[in-house]
């Protein structure tokens, strides 16, 4: 059977795959085996050889992962929602991955739960998934599971938390610590108020409510066409977040028996949607790894090149953190992702085509969204917050590929470094280089490294072999003297990742890293970088054959893998502009061929 007849084998009354497990004609001992155990809390063998679709809830929520935790609560209206379709809910444990709370990063960990969640899509009987997401890597370790798998499935955000406030003021996630972090050191709070004033961006359940990896990669979910429309922005504890549940539970029945699959939603077009939509929320710089592993893990061509050609001059329409003002709950009120793809597509930046998990089209879901959306939220397309807004593509003699978010420029910075009127988008840089996060936290403050206003702090072996995982940690902070003469920012570059709740204009996730001998781990301490944002290029002035002696000396780090995991991820990963996939997985396309057949 080839594709084309198996999508339109989704007649009503087709075999699922879960009848293999538990109504095997041809084997009643095996499926006497199967059912029995599955009947040993209550659920009955009517209901198991029903023939209803068996619905599996990858939950992401546990005590470990807190801004997930919810889901626990959540699976309940997603059970009922399976119920009142006809299916049967079969809810089970993902690897809990932490942004805030896994050591020594929680990218490490995005591709293990990734694989986790393929062999249970995989191995067990189940016709559809509901994926509960949330917390930055837990939106893309699902949609990659998925995507390989390629079974229905329905993305359910948790939601972002309430506002935070501390002061009278938003107290946004992440974006409150770096400013948190600067008083600290002007000695402007103690400790304690350190503390309280981080802890006030965490008011509610929820995952981060600044517009940082997590909402941004549940806002492209939702572009992707892989939730229900008006799903990413609910915040947690909103009756709207059960609603939602509800709903999600009660279409992935009906996508069951569609056979509407990933394959049939995450096409190289809504990709593209994603794309620009990305630039118009002001997504983190994390999203253009996470999407392209996704859709290599999808089959769909995407590369970062994509990003710069269909994202680089898209306006920023979305006024959050930290892009912007505000938080999780004016996206919300102001219309949430909806607004923002209408807007998009009134103004031709979107395929309008796209099939969603809906079953219908992007255009016809989005002909739902009547309301004029809050305009200090989200803004016109022709009345944008910022123009030219996505990420730009850099490379250069170190480098083949590394991301900057424009839309996070400030004005100061723009005046300190693309001013000169001859060439606004060029400067020169003295590089001040660090060897990791330990390392600039040790020498940062020490006054022979001479950081001054014109100073790129750079940081390498922080990519997804050097750390592993990646680091968070390009957006480093200037050193105390300077943070007092009121110099808060400095260009900054490295081959690790920066928080998306940053508000740094940095150089970020350049590939290939220096732990497996990319260029940058060829810079020094004084050389001087010439960054030039129209030519998208970062180049390193010396003599190439200055260049070439350097690598011919250059030692390959010992790496120190502290677990098992740690060792085979290392031997598998590729780089962040290639998605920081295991390279070994992304032969393995579609792997659920058929219904009835696994
Ligand atoms: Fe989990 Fe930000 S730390 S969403
Ligand atoms: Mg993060």
């Amino acid at each position: 059977m080839n594709k084309d007849d198996e999508k339109h084998g989704a007649q009503p009354g087709a075999r699922l795959r879960s009848r293999r497990w538990f109504d095997d004609p041809a084997d009643p001992g095996m499926t006497a085996l199967y059912i029995e155990r599955y009947m040993n809390y209550g659920i009955t063998r009517e209901e198991l050889q029903s023939g209803k679709p068996i619905i599996g809830i990858a939950q992401t929520g546990s005590d470990l992962s807190p801004c997930n935790r919810h889901h626990l609560q959540l699976a309940s209206r997603v059970r009922d929602g399976i119920r009142d379709a006809g299916g049967i809910p079969l809810e089970f444990p993902m690897h809990p991955i932490q942004e805030t709370g896994k050591r020594p990063t929680a990218a490490l960990d995005r591709n293990l739960a990734y694989l986790g969640l393929v062999e249970v899509l995989h191995g067990y009987p189940i016709d559809g998934v509901v994926l509960t997401t949330g917390c930055d890597k837990t939106t893309p370790a699902c949609l990659m599971g998925a995507a390989t798998v390629n079974i229905p499935a329905i993305v359910l955000s948790g939601g972002p938390m309430l506002d935070g406030w501390w002061k009278g003021k938003l107290a946004g996630s992440g974006t409150v610590i770096w400013d948190a972090r600067k008083r600290l050191a002007a000695e402007e709070i103690d400790y304690s108020q350190f503390m309280d004033m981080v802890a006030s961006s965490a008011p509610s359940i929820g995952h981060c409510n600044t517009m940082g990896t997590a909402l941004s990669m549940n806002s492209l979910a939702e572009a992707l066409g892989m939730s229900l429309p008006g799903c990413a922005a609910i915040p947690a504890p909103h009756r709207e977040r059960g609603w939602m549940a509800y709903e999600t539970g009660r279409r992935i029945v009906g996508m069951v028996h569609e056979n509407l699959r990933p394959s049939d939603i995450m096409t190289k077009q809504a990709f593209e949607n994603a794309v620009v939509a990305a630039a118009a929320l002001g997504a983190s710089s994390n999203c253009p790894v996470h999407m392209v592993a996704i859709a290599r893990h999808m089959g769909v061509e995407h590369s970062l090149e994509d990003w710069q050609r269909l994202g680089a001059e898209v306006p920023l329409l979305v006024d959050c953190q930290p892009a912007g003002r505000f938080l999780g709950e004016a996206f919300h009120r102001a219309g949430g992702v909806p607004a923002v793809m209408k807007e998009l597509l009134d103004a031709g930046r979107l395929r309008g085509d796209v099939i969603t998990v809906t079953g219908r089209t992007l255009a016809e879901d989005l002909a739902a969204v009547r309301e004029e959306p809050d305009r200090n939220v989200v803004r016109r397309y022709d009345n944008p917050l910022k123009e030219a807004a996505g990420f730009v593509v850099l490379s250069g003699n170190l480098f083949d590929s590394a991301v900057m978010k424009i839309s996070v420029i400030d004005e100061e910075f723009r005046k300190r470094f693309l001013s000169d009127p001859e060439h606004p988008d060029c400067f020169d840089v003295k590089a001040v280089v660090f060897e990791g996060p330990e390392d600039y936290h040790a020498r940062l403050d020490d006054p022979a490294l001479e950081i001054d206003e014109r100073s790129i702090l750079v940081i390498r072996n922080c990519g997804p072999v050097g750390y592993p995982g990646g680091a968070e940690v390009v957006n480093m902070q200037p050193p105390a003297a300077l943070l007092k003469e009121g110099v808060t920012t400095l260009p900054t570059m490295g081959d690790g990742r920066q928080s998306g709740t940053s508000a740094s204009p940095s150089i970020l996730n350049v590939s290939p890293e220096a732990a497996v001998g990319g260029g940058l781990a060829l810079l020094k301490t004084g050389d001087t970088l010439r960054i030039d944002l129209r030519q998208r290029s970062v180049n390193l002035l010396v003599p190439s054959e200055e260049l070439e002696q350097r690598r011919s000396n250059w030692v390959p780090p010992k790496l120190d893998n502290k677990t098992p995991w740690e060792e085979i991820y290392r031997s598998m990963v590729g780089q962040n502009g290639s998605g920081a996939c295991l390279e070994p997985a992304v032969n393995y396309l579609n792997i659920i061929e058929l219904r009835g057949e696994s």
